[in-house]
This record gives C-alpha cells, sequence and structure tokens, in this order.
C-alpha cells in the first residue's frame, strides 16, 4: 500500500522541480507518474531528441528518494509527425479524419503510426530502461479515450480484410458463418468486403460484430509492440498501463494478459455525471460519487493484474470533463483511496500533483491549486500516508491477495452484442452487470469479476449477468466448481457468429439447464410487469427491460420459483443452476442473491445501500457513503486500526476481524 502521484515537469519552470519533489517526499508519496504526453518535448523536431530536460526531471525525482513510473508518450503525436503522415489520424464513422489539437489522434492500424510509436518508444526505453530511479512503465495513456479504439480507414479495412482471411480462412466460411445470402449480402472474396459503415439501414450484425473483435485486438497488438520494447531495454521493471472506469471498446483482458499491472484512472465525480444513471440517483451521490462504482472498476481491474492492481489516476478534486463538475465531499479523497486498498490496490497515485492554470485541463483540480498550496485532496493524501502506516505497523498481512467466495462473470463481447443487436434500446449491458454487482455488495459481499475462460474452482456463488456467447466448456467449468450458478436473461442466446442457436437459447447451457427460451420481448423503461415469489413470502417486485418466456420438457426438473403475473416463469432453478428470466428491480434481485447465497452457504448481511464492507487479510474496512453516522454493534473497541465503531458520513473504520 504506497501512494504516488502524476507530475508534468514540462508544465512549470524548472526552478520548482526540486521543491515539488522535495514537497512530493514529505507528504509520504513514494511514486511520480511522468512523461505521457512529453513527445513534443522529448523530439522537438524529426528524428533530434532534447533529453536534457527529461533527464533533470528523472534525476531531482530519483535524489529525492521518489521512484519514477516512465511512460511511452505516443497517446499525442506531435504536429510535425501528423503533417507527415496524416494518415495516421483515425477516420470517424462520418469517412472524415479527426483533426490534431487535442489528443489519442491515432490509428492503431496505422503502419506509419506503428513505426513511428516503435521509433519513440525504443529511444524512450533505451535512454531510461536501466536508470536507476525508473522502477515502472506505463504503455501510452487510456487507450480508447475519446471514441479512438473503433477507426475507418482504409489502413484499418485493409488489416480487417486480413483479420477475416484468418478468422475464416475461405470466403464461402464466412458466408456461411454470417448469413450474408440474407439480402443477396454474398460476397466473392475478402477484399470485397468494406467497414460496416454507412450502410442504407443496419449493416449485418455479424459484420458489425467482428470490426469489433478486430478494432479491440488491434489495440492489444499496438500494446504488446511497445511491451517488448521496454522489457527488452528494462528488464525486471514492471509494465502497467491505464485503463478507463467501465471502458468497454476492447478486450481488456487481453491487453492485461501483456501487463505486468492493470491499473485503472477513477474519477467517481465525473463518473456518476457521465453513466447512466437517474436523474435522483446522480443527486443523491453527487459529491461522493455512487458506493459501488469505483469499487467494481476495482474489483474488474484486479481480476486481470498479475501483480497487484493500482489506481494509477485519483480524482482529488473537482473534474474538468463532466457535464457538471460537483466538489467531493471533505473525506472522500481519503474514503476513496482506502477503498482501493481495501480492494486489492498496491498503489493510489493521485492525478495531478498542481492544479494547470492553462490549457484544456486548467479547471481540473490537483493536490495543489495552481498558486501552489495543497488543496484539500492533497491534505486528505496526506492523512492516508499517515493511516497507511499505521495500517501497516500493526497488520503483516495487510497487503493481503484477494480471494472471494463470490464471482461474477465480466465480458467485453457481450457489451459489443448487446450494443450491436440490442433488441430493446436501454439493454445495455455494463449497466445491468453493474445492478447485479451492487446487489451482490448491498448484501455484505466481497466479489471477484472474472472473465468467461477462469476457473471457477474455490467459489461458492458464481452471478453471471447476461452472457449471449457461452464459451463451450462454460457449462462444464461452472458445474465442476460446485457453486450456486446464478444465470441472467439472454444467457447462451447466440452462438459465436451471432446466430440464434439451433436448439434456442440457452443453447450448450441447455445441458445444465434444460429449459427453452421460445420467445423473448423487450419492454419500454416505463413498463414493468410484477412478479411473485413462489415461496412462502410470496413477496412481489417488477420484471424491467426484457423477459425471456420459458419452457421446458423436462418439465420436473425445472423447479419454478418466481412468475410473472401471466403466469410465466420468472426464475426457475435447476440443480445449483439458477435461471433469471428478465431483470429485475434492485430490492428483488437483493432477495433473490440473499436466497441463493444462503443456499451456498455463504453468509451476508443486509447493508442497504449507502454503508460498503470489504475484507482484506485479517482486516475489515468499512465505507460509509450516506449523510448519516452508522454504527458497528458488534466490533470490539480494540479491534480498530483506524476509526471507531461510530463511522461518520464519508467516514471510514478499518479493523482487525
Ligand atoms: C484521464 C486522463 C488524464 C486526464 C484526466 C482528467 O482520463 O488519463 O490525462 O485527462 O483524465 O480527469
Amino acid at each position: 500500500m504506497r501512494v504516488g502521484v502524476c507530475y508534468y515537469p514540462e508544465h512549470w519552470p524548472e526552478s520548482m522541480w526540486e521543491d515539488d519533489a522535495r514537497r512530493m517526499k514529505a507528504l509520504g508519496i513514494e511514486q511520480v507518474r511522468i512523461a505521457e504526453f512529453a513527445w513534443s518535448r522529448i523530439e522537438p523536431t524529426p528524428g533530434e531528441y532534447d533529453w536534457g530536460w527529461l533527464d533533470r526531471a528523472v534525476d531531482v525525482l530519483g535524489a529525492a528518494g521518489l521512484q519514477v513510473v516512465m511512460c511511452t508518450p505516443t497517446a499525442t503525436p506531435p504536429k510535425w509527425l501528423i503533417d507527415r503522415h496524416p494518415d495516421i489520424l483515425p477516420v470517424g464513422a462520418d469517412g472524415r479524419p479527426r483533426a490534431f489539437g487535442s489528443r489519442r489522434h491515432y490509428d492503431f492500424s496505422s503502419p506509419a503510426y506503428f513505426e513511428a510509436s516503435r521509433r519513440i518508444c525504443t529511444a524512450v526505453a533505451e535512454r531510461y530502461g536501466k536508470h536507476p530511479a525508473v522502477a515502472y512503465w506505463q504503455t501510452d495513456n487510456e487507450f480508447g479515450c475519446h471514441h479512438t479504439v473503433v477507426s475507418y480507414s482504409p489502413a484499418a479495412l485493409t488489416r480487417f480484410r486480413e483479420w477475416l482471411k484468418a478468422r475464416y480462412r475461405t470466403i464461402n466460411a464466412l458466408n456461411d458463418a454470417w448469413g450474408t445470402v440474407f439480402w443477396s449480402m454474398e460476397y466473392r472474396s475478402f477484399d470485397e468486403i468494406d467497414a460496416p459503415v454507412a450502410t442504407v439501414t443496419e449493416a449485418h450484425p455479424s459484420h458489425r460484430l467482428d470490426y469489433r473483435r478486430f478494432a479491440s485486438d488491434e489495440v492489444a497488438r499496438y500494446n504488446r509492440m511497445q511491451v517488448e520494447i521496454i522489457r527488452a531495454h528494462s528488464p525486471g521493471r514492471p509494465v502497467a498501463h491505464n485503463f478507463m472506469q467501465l471502458f468497454t471498446e476492447f478486450d481488456h483482458y487481453k491487453v492485461a494478459a501483456d501487463l505486468d499491472v492493470a491499473t485503472w484512472d477513477s474519477y467517481p465525480l465525473g463518473a456518476l455525471e457521465e453513466q447512466w444513471f437517474a436523474p435522483d440517483i446522480k443527486a443523491r451521490w453527487l459529491r461522493s460519487g455512487h458506493p459501488d462504482f469505483a469499487s467494481f472498476n476495482h474489483d474488474v481491474y484486479r481480476g486481470m493484474s498479475k501483480l497487484p492492481f493500482w489506481v494509477m489516476e485519483q480524482q482529488p478534486g473537482p473534474v474538468n470533463w463532466a457535464q457538471w463538475n460537483p466538489a467531493p465531499l471533505p473525506g472522500m479523497v481519503r474514503l476513496w483511496s482506502w477503498e482501493a486498498f481495501a480492494h486489492g490496490a498496491g498503489c493510489v497515485s493521485y492525478f495531478r500533483w498542481r492544479q494547470a492554470p492553462f490549457a484544456q485541463e486548467q479547471m481540473h483540480a490537483g493536490l495543489n491549486t495552481p498558486d501552489n498550496r495543497l488543496d484539500v485532496g492533497g491534505q486528505e493524501a496526506s492523512q492516508v500516508v499517515d493511516e497507511i502506516r499505521t495500517v501497516l505497523a500493526a497488520n503483516a498481512d495487510a497487503n493481503a491477495t484477494i480471494r472471494s467466495k463470490v464471482a461474477l462473470v465480466y465480458d467485453y463481447e457481450a457489451k459489443w452484442l448487446f450494443e450491436i443487436h440490442p433488441q430493446g434500446a436501454d439493454f445495455h449491458y455494463p449497466r445491468f452487470t453493474f445492478e447485479y454487482y451492487s446487489a451482490l455488495r448491498a448484501l455484505g459481499l466481497d466479489v471477484d469479476v472474472v472473465p468467461v475462460d477462469a476457473s471457477f474452482d474455490g467459489y461458492s456463488l458464481i452471478v453471471v449477468p447476461p452472457l449471449p456467447v457461452a464459451p463451450d466448456d462454460f457449462a462444464a467449468r461452472l458445474a465442476r466448481s460446485g457453486a450456486q450458478v446464478v444465470l441472467g436473461p439472454r444467457t447462451g442466446s447466440k452462438t459465436r457468429d451471432l446466430r440464434i442457436p439451433a436448439n434456442l437459447p440457452p443453447g450448450a447451457l441447455s445441458s445444465v439447464l434444460p429449459l427453452r427460451v421460445w420467445r423473448v420481448e423487450s419492454m419500454r423503461p416505463n413498463v414493468t410487469e410484477a412478479v411473485t415469489l413462489d415461496d412462502q413470502s410470496g413477496a412481489e417486485g417488477v420484471a424491467r427491460h426484457w423477459r425471456d418466456f420459458i419452457d421446458s420438457d423436462a418439465a420436473t426438473a425445472l423447479d419454478v420459483r418466481a412468475r410473472f403475473a401471466d403466469g410465466h416463469p420468472a426464475y426457475v432453478r435447476s440443480g445449483a443452476f439458477h435461471y433469471l428470466a428478465s431483470l429485475f428491480d434492485d430490492a428483488l434481485t437483493v432477495r433473490l442473491f440473499a436466497r441463493i447465497a444462503a443456499e451456498a452457504g455463504v453468509t451476508t448481511e443486509a447493508l442497504g445501500d449507502s454503508v460498503r464492507i470489504s475484507r482484506r487479510g485479517a482486516l475489515t474496512y468499512v465505507f460509509n457513503y450516506g449523510a448519516d453516522p452508522y454504527t458497528l454493534d458488534n466490533v470490539a473497541d480494540n479491534a480498530f486500526v483506524v476509526g471507531s465503531r461510530e463511522v461518520a458520513p464519508q467516514g471510514v473504520s478499518i479493523y482487525r476481524s
């Protein structure tokens, strides 16, 4: 557990650097990330490098006892490079190249950019690979930010055709897989295939899905190139990338497979404002963020990181980029930091050391104000440092690895598929996944977020949000785990080629769930269907967004546990497998998960919506996002390492379990 900061020496007079480094060290900062946007200063004119300033910056930080996270500067190719190779610019769905003048103005498929990136990465890695102050690396910055994963350039099309050839081998195999006989879309060769854009009405869904898969693979290929260069010149230094919150435009598991550390950039208030949450939810958590949002991302990135994950950028105060940008409540920067550690983080690194007085992000807070005084976020970071020392001193296993009894399956392709073929306009995979996660957290459960190809051994409860395409061995792996398994609606509803399975959904999963989804319907946002539980309680709730109509040839094998008002099954069970035929309201979801958790032998605790509990090693962490104090009734006073039995609003308590 340690803290870091993002620093831009090129934004400030060199006369300030030593004092900055000294104050960072005094505050307890251990690592400093630099240079991710510094290409125009590193190579001001083609082929002429100016290393002097960066050498001195690294030396100043190193001399102060700080570890440097060196970045490759490829998120911002300089003007001269774009002028030499305009085909580096990504092309939008409107067919127009994006312009120079902000950032991330490159196409992952551009051969010119691949070569230019190889060259600058090699230069930086050669220069600093063995520098004693450089302890870690970051590739690029936030792959895909500002909608830059998918490009419709000629270069992308060329590579897409190659990608298709490698996948299908013959054009007839592609025609068969996609079903291009529909609407006379048959192709005679791979060279006839264009990007699925600018068609009269919707382009072929299998074509679109493959384009998304291809674009995702391009990100992984580009990152791998950088990682290989860094490893060759800087052996032994872990390589990271900073992913984004709830970002789903490429398969993060594939990119993370090449990294040592998966990190993410946490801006809970900006995220709340920009995501799907209803206006009343946005108002309710305005200055704290949603209680499950940061932790969901922690658990996602923990699940793909070889070394403990990090928060590479932590929101320190108001951001600049959401529609509205509130200030965090006092205490929230501290709470967010502790929440990251509670979920397994190795480092929380604040963005940024000092607010910039110029350019796009001049309204974005830092740990220091532009006139160089410690801001509220800086004071709270300092408090976190003091508390880390207390926690580490009192607990040998504070940095323990987390392994939960509950797994939530997470899949990027599912997001693309439902986006391409939603069937109901609000069928938003990240939202439904988050709602399941939130229900589990409201029950006091620690959750591992895992990919579809994970080993499920050792879990007691596995929750699968709507998963249209399940791997062939999915049912077998789930069954072997011995866990209770909850499957959301639309699971198993498509094949890999985006067709309806021959035996109807849930396709191959019918081996464990002997049912057949013979009809589906989507529901308008203002429409719900009543649902009644078949248990003693007769409790009721509502179904939203979606309904699967289920029947079964093996009626006796299916236990119908809830029904819609018209009598159709809403929730059925077969052995350890539970199938939900709709998305239910939050309270009903919590209720169902509590019941199934009990059947799985997992203890739950009804926490409601504003207090959250996490366990790491022998420590239990309690976070209060709400407006009222929360009292821990059954914990001895002398068990507390930080805080006490009374957890104030925005408060954190940590106790030995
Ligand atoms: C991140 C990005 C940073 C900065 C920050 C502002 O998305 O990596 O460079 O722009 O947001 O909140």
